[in-house]
């Protein structure tokens, strides 16, 4: 009986879906969204969002604000150079509309999500701690106050970070911190990832992948 209402509680949270990402999908179609996808996008990211390779980041359950935005960023608009930078993305994402990438978008934030689990057990309380409180001596905020406390992050503006591969995330804090990925609003992650070391980074990458 407990591991039934177990089950339940999963199917119940893995349903639910934010109210702003609902209102995004009902004006998106998934169905044309899965056909690129299936074509195209799957031989990096999978048909359904869950990429196996640790470079390809998960999509699946993602907010579709995020998602848009990305693929906005990764578009060369009129010329200019991208806002976000992947030699990889900037290419595929070209041949894209603006409806098209909202299909996409809608897609992938439809799929589940398929965790994955922190695998460094030394670094675990210490990447805990960052996630939640930060630490006040030198200014970190706690990474739970944007992203929420189980990662699930805020549409429509913070994405969600749970369960994504640590090798993906601690690439994209090194990048933020580096000044090579600048399409964060207002320089919010560039800000909190000045402030942070290595180490930190590495503990909370591979926390916030067991994070669900
Ligand atoms: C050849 C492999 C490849 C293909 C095909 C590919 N991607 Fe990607 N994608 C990547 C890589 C690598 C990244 C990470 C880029 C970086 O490091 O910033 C990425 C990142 C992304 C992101 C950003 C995710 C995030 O969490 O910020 C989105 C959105 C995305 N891809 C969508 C797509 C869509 C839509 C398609 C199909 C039209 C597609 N990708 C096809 C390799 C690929
Ligand atoms: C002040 C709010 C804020 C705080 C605090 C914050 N983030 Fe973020 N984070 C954001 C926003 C906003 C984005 C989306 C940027 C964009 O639009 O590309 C983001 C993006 C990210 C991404 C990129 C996700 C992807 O799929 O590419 C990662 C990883 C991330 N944050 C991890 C963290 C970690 C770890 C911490 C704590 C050390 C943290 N963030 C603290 C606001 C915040």
């Amino acid at each position: 009986m407990k591991r039934f209402l177990w089950l339940l509680a999963g199917v119940a949270v893995a349903t639910t879906v934010p109210a702003a990402d609902q209102a995004f999908v009902s004006t998106a179609d998934p169905a044309k969204g899965q056909q690129i996808v299936s074509t195209v996008c799957s031989a990096c990211h999978n048909t359904d969002g869950n990429s196996t390779i640790v470079t390809n980041p998960k999509l699946a359950g993602q907010h579709p604000e995020y998602l848009a935005k990305q693929m906005r960023n990764f578009k060369s608009d009129g010329g200019k150079p991208a806002e976000r930078i992947s030699p990889v993305m900037n290419a595929i994402i070209a041949a894209y509309s603006e409806d098209q990438m909202r299909d996409i978008a809608a897609y992938f934030a439809e799929q589940k999500r398929k965790g994955d689990t922190a695998k460094n057990y030394e670094t675990i309380e210490f990447g805990r701690k960052i996630y939640r409180a930060g630490d006040q001596t030198k200014g970190l905020p706690a990474c739970a106050a944007c992203h929420g406390p189980a990662g699930a992050g805020m549409p429509a503006q913070y994405p969600r970070i749970a369960g994504q591969f640590s090798e993906y995330t601690e690439a994209q804090l090194r990048s933020f911190r580096a000044g090579e990925r600048t399409n964060d609003s207002n320089k919010m992650m560039r800000m909190v990832t000045i402030k942070m070391t290595d180490a930190e980074i590495k503990a909370v990458s591979d926390y916030v992948a067991g994070l669900r």
